[in-house]
């Protein structure tokens, strides 16, 4: 099964992705990981959108079409969750076009719903385990008192350069103006879930595991 989690910044799409690939196996592609990884190497791509990404502006479409093509044909399987790709109409079509090369295509667009004031709180709080990327919130989900991530023990944690006020800004425009209108595009191929992100995680890995069990 092959699905795509859609949602602003901070909806939970990297924190829900995280349960499928420990239960069901599936291979989590984030676009948003790539490119920090490839910032983090310095490489050329990398030093390229590392300012892009400070800002909270868009990767050409060139770049992540291009790390999709790269994971795919580095992990060969029939079960991707992609998170945070597509953000646009060209990505989404892009998409589409290198599925269908595998001989496969998409089962689900699951749209996680929450509303931007909450989306705000999530940002400035979320904190990320360097060992494991097991993802924490000082509010939802602190890190255990002890230190230690509660997956590795590792007592490093990181926050994003671009969980700023005025990058979520931008990031949130971003959003609204370019990655929203997929969801009527996913709605006409009949492909788009949508799940009330507003709620707990466990309640939210619930929805999801209940509209994945019709796809
Ligand atoms: P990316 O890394 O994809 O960031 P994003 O889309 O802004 O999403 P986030 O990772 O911020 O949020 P999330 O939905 O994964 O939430 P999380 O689970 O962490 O992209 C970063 C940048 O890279 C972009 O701005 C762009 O520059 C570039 N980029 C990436 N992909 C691109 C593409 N395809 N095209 C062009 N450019 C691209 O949760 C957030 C917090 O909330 C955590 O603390 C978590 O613990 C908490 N939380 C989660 N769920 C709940 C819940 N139900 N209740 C309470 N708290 C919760």
């Amino acid at each position: 099964m092959n699905i795509i989690l859609l949602g602003p910044p901070g909806a939970g799409k990297g924190t829900q992705a995280r349960f499928l690939v420990e239960e069901r196996g599936m291979v989590q592609l984030s676009t948003g990981d790539m490119l920090r990884a490839a910032k983090d190497s310095g490489t050329e791509m990398g030093n390229r959108v590392a300012d892009v990404m400070a800002r909270g502006e868009l990767v050409t479409d060139e770049i992540v079409i291009g790390l999709i093509r790269e994971q795919l044909e580095a992990n060969p399987t029939k079960s991707y969750i992609f998170d945070g790709f597509p953000r646009t109409l060209a990505q989404a079509v892009a998409l589409k076009d290198l599925l269908g090369e595998m001989g496969q295509s998409l089962n689900a667009v699951v749209e996680i719903q929450v509303e931007d004031e909450a989306l705000v709180a999530r940002i400035a709080g979320r904190a990320t385990c360097a060992g494991c990327g097991e993802v924490y919130n000082d509010t939802s989900k602190p890190i255990p008192a002890d230190g230690k991530c509660e997956n590795c023990g590792s007592t490093e944690f990181k926050r994003r350069p671009d969980d700023n006020e005025d990058s979520l800004r931008t990031r949130l425009m971003e959003y609204y103006k370019k990655t929203s209108p997929l969801t009527g595009y996913y709605f006409a191929f009949d492909l788009l879930k949508s799940v009330n992100g507003m709620a707990d995680l466990p309640e939210v890995k619930r929805q999801i595991a209940d509209v994945l069990s019709d796809a």
